[in-house]
């Protein structure tokens, strides 16, 4: 058993000696070679009905199977402590196929517990997926199950207040159903929410998972159970990821533990600068003790990450700031090298309902590699520029 570092550099890239190779190697191909009608066919309907490629079988076609997605998904759970994972295109086409897997189970309503990114809000208020939701607090997750609940949805830290949850007690509450952690913004580096007892953990790979802005990805972490339904659901609505944003997440896990703690430790620096700054009103960071009520960094979560958001006196004044900075990009996404600054109101909570939006006056920040008194500096130059 090796430790997270160790494997973050390795898992997923069995084999590759025996190979003759170093690195992995992209296979870009969308078919493959059948060895016959009917051992091409077998293969057909055990990738098509979700099973896993077995060892000397055709891959078939690349929308059931490919290589390099795969070893992805051998990094991806590895590190998450479980079974197996199953790649998508993106974070929503993973969550969306999790929505359709539960109604698919018969089961169509989904307890979520607010904030969410607003995406995943929005799929689930519309019910444009099949699925009946109920919006709670963690509290209310009890009082909202029914017959038909099929699901749990969270995500800790929540987006964009950052808002921690207590997994195990969440999924005590649940009595059983189901519960999906919604991990991107603590990466397993932080979090490994299948040891608190969910039952599969989603990410947008996009995000920390990748960490350099340049590839989109979504995956879900589960046992046998989820991730052949979910593999069956991705041969049919074709969602799979393709391979070469597939290498590049699968090579970013490499750096994941050194990327995130980097961050995080800048993060602090930034949260502390902020708390202090006569023009900043609340800083929700989940290390600052006022955030962490139930004390879960350090129990549940390894640290407190490199997310942040904070709050300035009007709407106004923080729509004025992301126009003002020289270094920070104001752009949506998260969890890269480079910090990143939105108006979560604006941007990614835009399509969420008026009476969970998140407050006007607040601003999200991704903290990246840059030095913190840089970023400090930056932030304090607009913050005041556009007083
Ligand atoms: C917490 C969270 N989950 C899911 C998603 C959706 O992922 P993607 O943009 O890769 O579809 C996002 C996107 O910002 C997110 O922040």
């Amino acid at each position: 058993m090796f430790s997270l570092d160790t494997t973050a550099v390795h898992a997923g890239r069995d084999g590759l000696t025996d190979q003759g190779l170093h690195a992995v190697p992209i296979d870009l191909s969308t078919t493959a070679p059948l060895p016959s009608v009917h051992a091409g066919g077998l293969a057909y309907e055990h990738l098509a009905t979700g099973g896993p490629h077995e060892s000397g079988q055709s891959t078939v076609y690349q929308r059931l199977w490919n290589p390099t997605v795969a070893r992805f998904e051998t990094g991806v759970a590895t590190l998450e402590n479980a079974p197996e994972s199953v790649a998508f295109a993106t974070g929503m086409a993973a969550l969306s196929a999790v929505l359709l897997a539960v109604v698919a189970t018969g089961k169509k309503h989904v307890v979520a517990v607010r904030p969410l990114y607003g995406g995943s809000d929005h799929v689930l208020a519309s019910g444009m997926l099949g699925t009946e939701v109920s919006f709670v607090t963690p509290d209310g997750v009890a009082g909202a199950l029914r017959q038909d609940t099929g699901l749990v949805i969270v995500e800790t830290p929540a987006n964009p207040s950052l808002e921690l949850v207590d997994v195990s007690g969440l999924v005590a509450a649940a009595d059983g159903v189901p519960v999906l952690v919604d991990n991107t913004f603590a990466s397993p580096v932080l979090q490994q929410p299948l040891n608190d007892g969910a039952a599969m953990v989603l990410h947008s790979a996009t995000k920390f998972l990748g960490g350099h802005g340049d590839a989109m990805g979504g995956v879900v972490a589960a046992a046998p159970l989820w991730t052949s339904r979910l593999r069956q659901i991705r041969a049919v609505t074709g969602g799979i990821l393709t391979p070469w944003p597939a290498y590049l997440l699968h090579r970013g896990l490499a750096t994941l533990p050194i990327r995130v703690r980097a961050q995080q430790e800048t993060a602090g620096k930034i949260a502390s600068s902020l708390a202090g700054h006569e023009l900043v009103g609340r800083v929700r960071y989940p290390g600052l003790p006022e955030c962490d009520p139930l004390g879960l960094v350090g129990t549940q979560m390894a640290g407190p990450g490199s997310l942040l958001a904070f709050e300035v006196a009007s709407a106004e004044h923080a729509e004025r700031i992301p126009g003002a900075l020289k270094l920070i990009t104001h752009a949506v996404s998260l969890g890269g090298i480079d910090t990143l600054i939105q108006h979560p109101a604006g941007l990614t909570h835009r399509p969420v309902a008026a009476d969970a939006k998140p407050q006007p006056n607040l601003l999200r920040l991704s903290v990246g590699l840059e030095s913190a008194d840089d970023i400090v500096a930056d932030l304090q130059q607009a913050i005041e520029a556009t007083r």
